[in-house]
């Protein structure tokens, strides 16, 4: 069977490489995929926010199966454009359509939403620029740090933690008046803040039932010690040590087994990812946040730890016979570190030749900012590789991650040399 990937990171690279080592996959094309995909699939050059360029690539080349990598193209509803068009309409997509991915889509939707199922997570109030007063006193009661979250899509930058009361009243402001994330900031969500230490667990669903994947933990700075700007990950592990048995017993109990039940009472069909943002607080998980797809760079480590046919699962989702497929995964843990363009999170150069990647023999690179230039591998973006091994504890794949990246070398190339330090 023939199957499109939609998405160029390592997330997709490493759907890629898993659904390539299925044997009832026939041919994988990823749109637009990297230099790494384009080892194992054929990438073709689409904006995937275009549903009717995806719709010609999917007739002409007999696809038969649609994965979604990124939350925009399942917010904007390309699941629904499938199954609005005749031609479409029987062939699925991974991910699910708008009304699912409003989880992700809307903040103030999935506080309602874990409201109303009783799912654990910070209270909250929700405002725009018509009750800004009554934002003004929610802060006033709240203790600082003071939560701030753009209620729409603002491309992993709309949340604010502040310290200060004063500077809270000004950035509300400045969301919902000044639109400082554009149209997602028209409402904001304030919350109380929560302690704990964070943590993820990605859940795969046809609606019906679920399979509970690997867990993992991944590091948003861009400095060591966990300083500095928020990136979209520098490097992630899997298992959580912290994450224990008795811990996720209760993840499934209080939020996922809610969750599943929610999406159905609420007649919202998804098929698809869940990606649940955890805070353990004494080991009592309390939802930060839903995605609604898998997390990258955590997919470099929960997929390769996954010894099941993803093709199979996903033909589960497909059909709504997940609870027939059989599901297991490595005891083994898996490490992965991302390499960088210098510079970013901020402002960094392209087109960097990239050496020493054929040589790694002992971990997976994943490309995720990569694409061919007169038949060289050169940096596309601020993510570049994510370098994923395997050990029999964190600090075995740790070490074999770091050794593999003493081979690799592009100008300027920048990763945190301490992933995994509040676990070993
Ligand atoms: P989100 O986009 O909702 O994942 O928020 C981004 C990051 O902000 C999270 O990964 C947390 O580190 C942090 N965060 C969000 N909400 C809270 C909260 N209520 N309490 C503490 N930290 C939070
Ligand atoms: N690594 C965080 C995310 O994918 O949202």
């Amino acid at each position: 069977m023939n199957v499109l990937i939609l998405g160029s990171g390592g997330r997709e690279h490493a759907f890629a490489l898993k659904l390539s080592e299925s044997k009832k996959v026939t041919q994988l094309f990823v749109a637009p995929g990297n230099a790494g995909t384009d080892k194992l699939a054929t990438n073709i050059d689409i904006n995937i926010t275009d549903f009717e360029a995806i719709k010609e690539i999917v007739l002409e080349n007999a696809i038969k199966m649609v994965v979604v990598g990124p939350e925009v193209p399942l917010v904007a509803g390309v699941h629904d454009f499938f199954l609005a068009d005749d031609e479409l309409k029987d062939i699925p997509v991974i991910g699910p359509k708008k009304d699912g991915a409003l989880l992700e889509g809307s903040k103030d939707f999935s506080k309602q939403f874990m409201q109303k199922h009783g799912v654990p997570t910070a209270k909250y109030q929700s405002f725009t620029k018509d009750n800004l007063e009554d934002g003004y006193a929610f802060l006033e009661m709240l203790t600082p740090p003071y939560v701030l979250k753009a209620d729409g899509l603002a491309a992993g930058k709309g949340v604010l933690i502040l310290n200060s009361l004063e500077e809270a009243k000004t950035e509300l402001e400045d969301m919902v008046s000044n639109k400082k994330f554009g149209e997602a900031s028209t409402t904001v969500v304030i919350e109380e803040f929560l302690k704990g230490i964070e943590l993820s667990v990605f859940v795969l669903t046809d609606g019906k039932s679920y399979k509970i994947l690997p867990s993992a933990k991944d590091y948003k700075r861009i400095g060591e010690g966990d300083a500095g700007l928020n990136t979209g990950g520098m490097g992630a592990i899997s298992p959580v040590p912290f994450a224990d048995a008795a811990f996720l017993n209760k993840v499934e109990e209080l939020v996922v087994k809610p969750t599943i039940a929610g999406l159905q009472k609420d007649g919202i069909d998804y098929r698809g990812f869940i990606f649940i943002g955890l805070m353990n607080d004494n080991g009592n998980p309390s939802v930060v946040e839903y995605n609604v797809r898998m997390g990258d760079p955590e997919t470099e480590v929960v997929l390769p730890r996954i010894e099941s046919d993803l093709f199979d699962l996903f033909e589960g989702v497909a059909h709504q016979n997940l609870h027939e497929k059989s599901f297991s995964v490595t005891d083994k843990t898996a490490t992965t570190v991302m390499l960088v363009s210098g510079g970013y999170p901020e402002a960094y150069e392209k087109n960097k030749e990239i050496k020493g990647f054929d040589a790694v023999d002992e971990s997976i690179v994943f490309h995720a900012g990569t694409t061919m230039k007169d038949n060289k591998v050169v940096t596309s973006g601020g993510r570049v590789m994510a370098v994923t091994s395997f050990g029999d504890t964190i600090e075995e794949a740790l070490e074999k991650s770091y050794r593999s990246i003493d081979k690799i070398h592009f100008d300027q190339m920048n990763y945190r040399k301490d992933i995994g330090f509040d676990l070993v």
